[in-house]
């Protein structure tokens, strides 16, 4: 670039830039993001350092998913099946890590910043060769392990009822927001104490074919919210700043602060204006009647 071109472009890009800082500044939302990336070079660094490794096939059917045992260290290691349209992929590792990161960003901005566990791109070692079924050099989903918790289908009754209604709203919330399709007992880790991780981000923003699971935290589900939400006013007031954060957000702010491209910042960014209009329930209800074909609820 000329210096001359430069002496125009560089004054409009600072102002875009702090334009986007200004769009959430004071919310919180900035910070949150910075945390997850923090979180998330940290996960990389510990894979990275990571030796002597075995490993365990845990699933899947949209992923192939094992856990890798490093010492006293375990990761899940996913490779998300690939789905394109018209040569593009519409399901995928890139897609999974953006939906997993604005899920992250979300939920931390929620105050249950542990709820989403960080993930990152990562290779698998060039000199492995007992990490059989990953590949040498393959590029996967490394994620944290969520330790000492059971699928939430295994799990006793008494730790689905030690879920704290906080989280359930928060997971209701990151649920409709990033419109996730996959919400089954299945992928909820509990743990004994009641806090839960959300697992398996593949099927969201409209990613899925056939039937849908309505999600479990929605009011109803088995884990779902228990407190009235007749209106915006009936959500705690942490939570209705981040929705008037988001609801009032410009698209590119959006999209670049939570990692998404345009079309799912534009999907967020509508429930978040339903919420606040009409409140949770009505903006939940509202979305799940424009599914398609649901599983039965269990
Ligand atoms: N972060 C994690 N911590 C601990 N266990 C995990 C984690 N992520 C996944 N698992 C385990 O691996 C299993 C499969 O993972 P996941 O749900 O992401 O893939 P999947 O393709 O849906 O597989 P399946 O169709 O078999 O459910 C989960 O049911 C869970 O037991
Ligand atoms: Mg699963």
């Amino acid at each position: 670039m000329r210096a001359g071109q430069q002496a125009i472009w560089l004054p409009l890009l600072v102002a875009a830039q702090s334009a986007l800082a200004a769009d959430f500044a004071g919310s919180g939302v900035l910070r949150a993001e910075r945390e997850v990336t923090a979180r998330s070079e940290k996960l990389l660094q510990r894979w990275n350092a990571a030796t002597s490794q075995e490993v365990k096939q845990l699933g899947g059917r949209s992923a192939s998913v094992v856990e890798v045992r490093a010492g006293s260290e375990r990761f899940i290691v996913r490779q998300p099946k690939r789905v394109l349209n018209n040569d593009k992929e519409v399901r995928g590792l890139t897609q999974c890590l953006r939906v997993n990161r604005a899920q992250q960003i979300l939920a931390a901005k929620l105050e249950e910043p542990a709820m989403v566990p960080a993930a990152v791109r990562a290779t698998v070692p060039a000199t492995s060769t007992n990490l059989s079924p990953l590949q040498p050099d393959l590029e996967v989903m490394v994620m944290q392990h969520a330790g000492k918790a059971k699928s939430a289908n295994e799990a006793p009754y008494e730790w689905i009822r030690a879920v704290s209604e906080h989280q359930r709203l928060a997971a209701a919330v990151v649920d409709l927001f990033s419109e996730q399709r996959d919400r089954k007992m299945e992928n909820i880790l509990v743990r004994r104490d009641g806090r839960i991780r959300l697992i398996d981000p593949d099927k969201s923003f409209g990613q899925q074919q056939g039937a849908i699971y309505r999600s479990e935290f929605f009011a109803g589900g088995v884990l779902g919210y228990e407190t009235t939400q007749a209106t915006f006013a009936n959500l705690p007031q942490p939570m209705r700043e981040t929705i008037g954060a988001v609801a009032q957000s410009s698209l590119v702010a959006l999209a670049e602060t939570f990692g998404l491209l345009k079309p799912e910042a534009q999907r967020m960014r509508s429930h978040a204006r339903r919420v606040r209009k009409i409140g949770l329930t009505a903006a939940i209800d509202e979305y799940v009647a424009t599914l398609g074909p649901l599983h039965p609820p269990r």
